[in-house]
């Protein structure tokens, strides 16, 4: 096991601690005498248009950033993980998301096998299934088509799934819809199902270890009320699960314990983490929805970032640069979370994704080494589609005392060009999405404020102080490639930013103890005095409250 770079000892950390306290961040006189500052700090990755000049930034911030990448070793880590190198020493594993979208035809052999060419032959199973369903060639047990896919998972065998699907809406087949249950509050498998036909509805079980308690639990609820609706109809059964289940899986052997096909079974492989599988094999609710050539656009979107990333130097490396921005913010001006607001209502569950994406990943206290990191990591990440965020929390964004870098996305287009009387109503939101980010930035000076006439009195809460940072990223539309792009941005910026900090992004032991603890509890919950007397007083009473309350 190589020895992480202590980060905290770099020179050019130093003088990083050095800029920042000094920094007198003036984005309007910066913009003022720099007229080619947007210029000289928007990039292009792929489709992607990514203004940094509203950051925080100066050609010697950027400057020691970039010499840090390079004192941590940013690009070799990066070219090993590409290569297949096990650089999730934790588990042992290699890190190979980005193999899930290399073209058919590349080959990278890993440990003696091909794992581009393993790639695509999954993915032609998936394909030709998901063709079946969506030509109505596979239908359920009493011979109608597939309407409802519903997708069982949870963590990133949900989170991307459910993201992707909802982005992508524009691009679903009329007469199909994907629903999605994930937590085990009896609750979302009850609603999910409720209205639904089971005679045409197909169960996607996605679980990368088939051993998830939730996933498993709605499996067997599902199933159990997919059997009892068709025998109350007076229909045989014996075929239903063949013909309304299937699964996806890395560990296929379980697939085939709980009942289901093998045949009807779709892997991929320990390599690809969780959160970083929504382009494989657990993106078949997906591909089902948008069908296979859509899903090789989402493919080929992931792919062309990933050829920035491997390629681009790293003064002009988007996915660098804005973790290493994050890494400036979080460690050296004192930033503990970051905000991502997409102007699109089908990014409606994308904060909640990057949460599992950046999170999990970079939250931890220790290097891949065991050593303490020594510094703060992982920023809390957050958000909600603009506008409503923006009647809600941005008020805190522009005049709280905390610093929360923004990343504010937008598109050209809409796929719903309407207008109200005379306005383009996708205009009205798109001159929020600039009039925030210049707010942010630029503020509102006392003077400007009294111009307005304002009471004394009130012109300090009128006051906005600006220097508030945001990146602004750009696309024409929100297509299925544009959507793996922005995936692939990110999944990047978490690589960049864990690399910095020396951890190992790929394992996450910090789920663990909860998931045992429950396992241990669930006989003291169902009544059993002696476990439940060797539990810690305040659980001890928590569960009796519930047992003396419950109807
Ligand atoms: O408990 C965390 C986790 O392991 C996530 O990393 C993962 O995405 C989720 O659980 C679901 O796991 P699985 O796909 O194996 O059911």
């Amino acid at each position: 096991m190589d020895t992480p770079v202590d980060v905290t000892r770099t020179t050019s950390w130093a003088r990083l601690a050095e800029l920042a306290g000094s920094l007198q961040p003036d984005l309007r006189r910066w913009f003022a005498e720099d007229p080619d500052r947007a210029a000289r700090y928007t990039l292009d990755a792929a489709d992607l248009h990514v203004d940094l000049s509203k950051n925080l930034l100066t050609d010697e911030v950027l400057d020691a950033l970039v010499a840090l990448a390079r004192e941590v070793g940013l690009e070799q880590r990066r070219d090993a993980m590409l290569a297949g190198e096990r650089i999730n020493v934790t588990e042992g594993r290699a890190v190979l998301h980005t193999a899930l979208r290399r073209p058919q035809g590349d080959s990278l052999v890993v440990d003696g096998e091909d794992v581009v060419a393993q790639v695509h032959a999954e993915l032609a199973k998936v394909y030709a299934f998901a063709e079946k369903v969506r030509s109505g060639e596979w239908t359920g047990v009493t011979g109608k088509r597939i309407a409802t896919v519903v997708n069982i998972g949870i963590g990133g065998s949900d989170l991307g799934p459910v993201m992707a699907y909802e982005a992508l809406r524009p691009y679903v087949q009329d007469g199909l819809e994907c629903r999605f249950i994930s937590n085990i509050d009896p609750t979302d498998s009850a609603e999910t199902v409720a209205d639904l036909d089971p005679e045409t509805t197909l169960v996607v079980v996605a679980s990368k270890t088939f051993g998830t308690l939730e996933t498993l639990t709605n499996a067997r609820l599902v199933r159990s009320w997919l059997l009892d609706t068709l025998e109350s109809r007076g229909i045989a059964t014996d075929d239903a699960v063949a013909r309304h289940f299937v699964a996806v899986s890395t560990a296929l052997d379980k697939v085939a314990d709980f009942g289901i096909d093998p045949d009807n079974a779709f892997g991929f492989w320990d390599w690809v983490g969780g959160r970083y599988s929504v382009d494989s094999a657990i993106g078949t609710s997906l591909v089902v929805a948008i069908g296979p050539e859509r899903f090789a656009e989402f493919l080929a979107g992931f792919r062309a970032v990933d050829e920035h990333f491997a390629t681009a130097p790293l003064d002009q490396n988007v996915p660098a640069l804005m973790g290493l921005l994050n890494v400036f913010y979080t460690n050296h001006l004192g930033a503990q979370s970051h905000a991502v607001l997409p102007y699109a209502q089908y990014l409606h569950r994308f904060p909640a994704y990057l949460q599992q994406l950046t999170m999990e990943s970079n939250g931890k206290g220790v290097r891949w080494d065991g050593s303490p990191v020594g510094t703060d990591t992982g920023e809390v990440f957050w958000g909600e589609p603009g506008t409503n965020g923006q009647h809600a929390f941005y008020q805190l964004i522009h005049q709280g005392t905390r610093l929360v870098p923004a990343d504010f996305i937008a598109f050209a287009e809409t796929a719903h060009p309407l207008r109200d009387g005379e306005h383009d109503v996708h205009e009205l939101f798109l001159a929020n999405f600039f009039a925030q980010t210049a707010a942010l930035a630029f503020g509102k000076t006392a003077e400007e404020v009294r111009a307005e006439g304002t009471d004394e009195a009130v012109v300090p809460a009128r006051v906005f102080t600006g220097n508030r940072p945001t990146t602004s990223i750009m696309a024409r539309a929100l297509t299925p490639s544009v959507l793996g792009q922005l995936i692939a941005l990110y999944e990047h910026i978490t690589f960049t930013q864990g690399v910095v900090w020396g951890i190992d992004s790929f394992d996450q032991w910090g789920v663990e103890l909860g998931k045992k603890l429950a396992q241990e509890l669930t006989p003291a919950v169902a009544g059993d005095e002696a476990a439940l007397a060797s539990t810690d007083s305040s659980t001890r009473g928590l569960i009796s409250w519930y047992r003396e309350h419950r109807s």
